[in-house]
């Protein structure tokens, strides 16, 4: 079986920091070490995405996260994976 890997990127720009950024990150990385998502995501943090208005943004394969809380990101990530629950 193929192992599907998911890519997620998180802005570190300062306009995202300062919007929660640094709380969402550390969040996604425990939820990303435990549970159905260990081993299935890579957390990547970017400079600013240009979408400031809307910090914090995330990304989750095709799907922009405006105004993003982890909660949000585990949710698309979830729906990337085809991983509902
Ligand atoms: S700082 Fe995050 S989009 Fe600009």
């Amino acid at each position: 079986m193929k192992h599907k890997r998911q890519l997620v990127f998180l802005c570190g720009g300062s306009d995202c920091k300062g919007a929660g950024s640094k709380t969402i990150k550390k969040e996604l990385k425990s939820e990303l070490k435990s549970g159905v998502l260990k081993g299935h995501c890579k957390l990547i943090e970017t400079k600013c995405l240009d979408m400031c208005k809307s910090a914090p943004v995330g990304i989750v394969g095709n799907h922009f996260c405006k105004k993003a809380s982890a909660d949000h990101i585990v949710k698309e990530i979830k729906k990337a994976l085809d991983l509902q629950g």
